[in-house]
């Protein structure tokens, strides 16, 4: 049985982790190993970086655009040697809170890199792993931070416009791979995006024929 690999991706306050989690429940209940993981963080040096950042360097200067798109690379090379293709070769589905596509859109759709550039580094990062599918939560930026509440990390303080970006570069990335992603209105109820995602999923499996259920 092959591993089948799965991304999850949106601004923040989409309801991500929400989604992942029923996703998880689905598969294992028709007996599939599920390795659910997250970037930045899906390894203990992963969480190091992570931190900062998050919270930023230690001596609180500004993260320079080169050196944070090298840490969430850093950040993704290990996540993918050390976790997820390891998981995909035992057969087990992965999904992945985040993946290169938030680098694309994060550190290319609203600073000062290119596109091209962060993308051939996440793609050298990861030996040119990408995910059969990538589910995109798309909902307005203002609905979303609503959800996020009061509490922000260094990315969710990074303003309005920055945010709209944000979207708008995770759509473009959509629209230019439509057969890896599918995009998903995340202002419909929880349970009519599971059902979404559950019917993709189902048709995915099947065709691959790796689901023994
Ligand atoms: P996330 O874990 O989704 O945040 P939370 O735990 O608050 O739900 O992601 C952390 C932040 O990192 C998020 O704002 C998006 C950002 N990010 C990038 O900018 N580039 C990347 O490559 C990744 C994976 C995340």
């Amino acid at each position: 049985m092959s591993g089948l690999f799965l991304s999850f991706e949106g601004i923040d306050g989409v309801g991500k982790s929400t989604q992942v989690e029923l996703l998880r429940e689905y598969l294992h209940d028709r007996g599939r190993e599920v390795v659910v993981t997250r970037e930045p963080g899906g390894t203990p040096m992963g969480r190091e970086l992570r931190s900062l950042l998050l919270e930023g360097s230690p001596d609180g200067a500004e993260i320079s655009p080169r050196a944070e798109a090298l840490m969430f690379a850093a950040d993704r090379a290990q996540h993918v040697h050390q976790v997820i293709r390891p998981a995909l070769s035992r057969g087990a589905v992965v999904i992945s809170d985040r993946y290169i596509d938030s680098s694309l859109a994060y550190q290319a759709g609203g600073r000062e890199l290119t596109v091209e550039e962060v993308r051939s580094l996440s793609m050298w990062a990861t030996a040119e792993l990408l995910p059969t599918r990538t589910y995109l939560l798309d909902l307005d930026p203002r609905e979303a931070l609503d959800r996020v509440g009061r509490e922000r990390d260094r990315m969710e303080s990074a303003g309005e416009g920055f945010r709209r970006r944000t979207r708008d570069e995770f759509l473009d990335l959509a629209r230019a791979d439509a057969t890896r992603f599918m995009v998903v209105d995340a202002a419909e109820t929880v349970d009519q995006v599971a059902a979404r995602i559950r019917a993709d999923i189902d048709r995915l499996v099947d065709s691959a024929n790796g689901m023994s259920a």
